[in-house]
């Protein structure tokens, strides 16, 4: 792990336009900062997607083609604390349905935590936890021959690229079966002033998760980035549809990475480019599909339209 996020810092860094991958917001700090973004009033994905799960729930049901008497799988790619799941796992049970919950994480310690609190909250739902990265474990679930709905919520799909979200839906798509399902939970493509305040809150907890990168690299790389010289600034394209946060170089300065034994060059204006969050409309997810197996057979919107969770059908 550390020898790739040495390596990824360096290339990104060396690179002509600079830029830092987004999955190494994620420490311990990372995480706890997340958690505060999606309580923020700016931030209003996960309110949206939520919504959906808890005032349309049947309709979720409905459009999944889920009976209660045949057994299924129910797969979360990053489940995180499972809120807007524990929705559906909640009428699921209580209606009886015959499946199992494999909830798929790359982090252990959130993992444990989602289980022992469905052991409490929902103890009938049969919780099967696998750690690791998403396509591993994906590999692992092909032998099982139950029919499949894999969940892929809270717009965790926005971080790729376009070329990267394909290869990633092809991915998935050949890890299931025909008539399996997934549940893409995506932010729709709206205004700008809607979109950049989520990314660019008034406390500053965006600016914080993106500065978390920074923290990072100094105390796990022995760098010396001196934070109150670099400025956190999104931006959005309503034309798009895709917002890019960047961290901004308030002046000419150099870092010094001890662990890489170089020094960088950062001009004052400098952009650093940490996040993609793409947002998604209709024909921008027939592209990324057109491609795999998998084609869209329902669409759930929340209250304000602002997110949508699409149901795709494999071929
Ligand atoms: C978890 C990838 C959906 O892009 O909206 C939140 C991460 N970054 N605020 C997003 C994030 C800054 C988030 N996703």
């Amino acid at each position: 792990m550390k020898d790739t996020f040495k390596d990824d810092i360096n290339s990104g860094l060396s690179a002509d336009k600079k830029s830092l991958p987004s999955k190494y917001f994620y420490d311990k700090i990372g995480d706890a900062l997340f958690v505060k973004i999606m309580n923020l009033p700016e931030y209003y994905l996960t309110r949206a997607e939520f919504d959906i799960f808890k005032n349309q729930t049947h309709d979720i049901i409905d459009a999944l083609k889920i009976k209660p008497d045949t057994y299924f799988e129910l797969i979360e790619l990053g489940a995180g604390d499972g809120t807007k799941t524990k929705e559906l796992l909640k009428v699921l049970s209580n209606k009886n349905y015959a499946f199992q919950y494999v909830p798929i994480d790359i982090s252990l310690n959130s993992l444990e935590q989602l289980d022992s609190r469905l052991s409490v909250e929902l103890p009938t739902v049969k919780v099967a936890k696998k750690q690791g990265d998403y396509f591993r474990v994906l590999e692992s679930l092909k032998k099982s021959q139950h029919p499949k709905v894999v969940l892929f919520l809270g717009s965790n799909i926005g971080n790729l690229t376009d070329v990267e979200a394909e290869r990633f839906i092809i991915n998935l798509s050949e890890a299931l079966n025909t008539n399996d399902k997934v549940l893409l939970g995506v932010d729709l493509i709206k205004p700008a002033h809607i979109v950049l305040p989520a990314y660019n809150d008034s406390v500053g907890v965006t600016k914080a998760f993106n500065f978390n990168l920074l923290h990072r690299i100094n105390s796990e790389l022995d760098a010396n980035f001196n934070i109150d010289q670099f400025s956190h600034t999104p931006e959005y394209s309503e034309t798009t549809g895709i917002a890019k946060s960047y961290i901004v170089s308030d002046k000419d300065q150099n870092v010094t990475i001890g662990a890489l034994n170089k020094t960088f060059q950062f001009k004052a204006g400098e952009k650093i480019h940490t996040e993609t969050s793409r947002k998604y409309n209709d024909a921008v997810l027939a592209s990324i599909l057109k491609n795999s197996a998998l084609s869209i057979t329902a669409k759930l919107l929340d209250s304000k339209k602002y997110f949508a969770d699409y149901i795709l059908e494999k071929s």
